[in-house]
């Protein structure tokens, strides 16, 4: 029987840029959340190791040895046969191979009964692959590995869009200008309605944005198209591009607009979806 495991996109609500370490990676300071759309990963398992992308977003992608999903298996030290619904853009800023090698480890483990690796052996799937196998939101720091808990935020919906180009991570972190910006505020204010979380990520940046656009000008096109929709309280740039996202009060609003975009663009991926509370 084969068993499932969710891989949420992971949405970067702030990064900022706040030093570079000797290896060249940077130390960050992030509000993540989830949203409640993702890649699904299956698994049986099996002698016989393999890997079979489907999904609207499985061009591109191989199930080849180097595949993220494939190497959270080998940590894990499991031989399944694997397969992995790619509904989220490769390359895209909200996790998604992160995501799936989490969702990954997560699944494996309790299929198996075996131990989730150690923090380091996690951290060297992927920087962002400590918050994803939390699922929850964290404020991130360090290069990934400062996973810190956060206030509950309010009940908000996301409206996600994407021009469908991709981005290279490490160009982006290149073209940076500068690296030692400001952290957010030491104490994360409790911010009650959606209201108060769009303006605090108003007053936040994504340092990569600006690095970001200036490569790729149709990003900035993407956050005005999500700004510009009745209901948006905030739009920023995710992680290191080129998703967007825009902030919304109600699930009608950000279905709407979500369908605007897609009738203006139909060339964007576009995805609403309700940003994932901690199920505790
Ligand atoms: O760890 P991951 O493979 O996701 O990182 C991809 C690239 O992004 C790294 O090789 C590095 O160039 C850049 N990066 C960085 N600082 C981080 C995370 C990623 O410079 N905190």
């Amino acid at each position: 029987m084969a068993a499932t495991e969710f891989a949420p996109a992971k949405i970067n609500l702030t990064l900022h840029v706040i030093g570079r370490r000797a290896d060249g990676y940077h130390l960050l300071d992030s509000l993540v959340v989830f949203a409640g759309v993702g890649d699904r990963v299956s698994a049986i398992l099996s002698d016989l190791p393999s890997l079979d992308v489907t999904g609207p977003m499985a061009a591109g992608l191989t199930g080849e040895g180097d595949n993220l999903v494939l190497r959270a298996a080998r940590v894990m030290g499991v031989s399944a046969r694997i397969a992995l619904e790619k509904v989220l853009p490769v390359s895209s800023g909200i996790g998604g191979g992160s995501a799936d090698a989490a969702a990954t480890l997560r699944l494996l483990a309790r299929m198996t009964g075996r131990a989730l690796p150690g923090a380091a052996e996690v951290l060297a799937l992927g920087a962002d692959v400590p918050v994803c196998l939390a699922g929850r939101a964290a404020r991130m720091s360090g290069i990934g590995e400062g996973l810190a808990e956060v206030p509950p935020l309010p009940q908000a919906w996301l409206v996600l869009a994407n021009p469908r180009v991709a981005v290279s991570t490490p160009a982006v972190f290149r073209a940076l200008v500068r690296a030692d910006n400001a952290p957010m505020p030491r104490e994360m204010p409790r911010l009650r309605g959606v209201a108060e979380l769009a303006a605090f990520v108003a007053m936040q940046r994504n340092d990569l944005e600006a690095p970001a656009m200036a490569e790729l000008p149709v990003i900035g096109r993407v956050k005005a198209a999500l700004s510009a929709q009745a209901g948006c309280r905030v739009a920023r740039m995710s992680g290191s591009g080129a998703t967007c996202f825009g902030l919304f009060d109600d699930p009608l609003s950000a279905r709407a607009a979500a369908q605007a975009i897609r009738a203006a663009e139909p060339a964007w991926w576009v995805a609403d979806a309700p940003l994932l509370q901690p199920q505790s």
